[in-house]
């Protein structure tokens, strides 16, 4: 069989990493969740100090950090300098703050070349989640998925994880994150022309894995 290349984009709550991890551990396929790497750069741009509101002072560390990621879809992992930063890249303040960091080309450059790197290494394939794979990472990809959802039901899904959140904050604080990544100049979040639109908004989680489980063995 040979290695298949999985790319799946969307905007933020649309089921993107719970969908991309379950497909990958059914099918046997590596995991890359490329969100995990632009936020553990914020993180160490954050944790040493780099003014995250000027975009040279942030393309001038890009190159610093070492990311590395475990692509087991039962255990992905996101390391900085051996750090594991699994837990930190979560917080609000990496999350307010990631959009701007992502948005600037040299930060883009150094991300690309390492999940490509990571896809062509990947013995039986891959499924790579974010915003910009079908569009600009893995242009070549055996299959190209967009997830969509209405804005309450990515807000209300943000939110159950979130335990205790706001559903109104965070609706807002998602909106303009996602508004923020359509809309940067490089590689900004888009539907590629050959992607598959999957509209989440009314099904299960069981359901959307099936759908794209059953798109992947369609092209294999
Ligand atoms: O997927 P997640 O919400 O963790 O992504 C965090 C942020 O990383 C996004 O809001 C976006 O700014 C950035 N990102 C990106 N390109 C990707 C994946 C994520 O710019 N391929």
């Amino acid at each position: 069989v040979p290695a298949v290349i999985v790319a799946i984009d969307g905007p933020s709550g649309t089921g993107k990493s719970s969908t991309s991890k379950a497909v990958a551990a059914q099918l046997g396929l590596s995991y890359l969740d490329t969100g995990a790497q632009y936020r553990a750069i914020t993180w160490w741009m954050v944790t040493n100090g780099i003014d995250t509101d000027d975009p040279h002072a942030i393309a001038a560390a890009a190159g610093k950090p070492e990311i590395l990621s475990g692509t087991d879809p039962a255990a992905p992992t996101i390391t900085v300098d051996g750090v594991d930063v699994a837990g930190p890249i979560r917080t609000q303040e990496v999350t307010a703050k990631v959009s701007a960091v992502s948005a600037v080309p040299e930060v883009r450059t150094r991300i690309t070349e390492l999940q490509r790197a990571i896809a062509a290494a990947a013995p039986l394939g891959i499924v790579v989640e974010g915003r910009d794979i079908g569009t600009t990472v893995l242009p070549d990809a055996d299959l190209k998925i967009f997830l969509t959802a209405s804005a309450e039901a990515r807000a209300a899904r943000r939110s159950g994880e979130l335990k205790g959140a706001d559903v109104n904050v965070t609706r807002e604080a998602l909106i303009k994150r996602d508004a923020a990544d359509s809309s940067r100049k490089t590689s900004p979040l888009a539907k590629a022309g050959d992607a598959v639109e999957v509209d989440t908004t009314e099904l299960t989680l069981a359901q959307v894995i099936e759908c794209v489980v059953t798109l992947v063995e369609e092209k294999r």
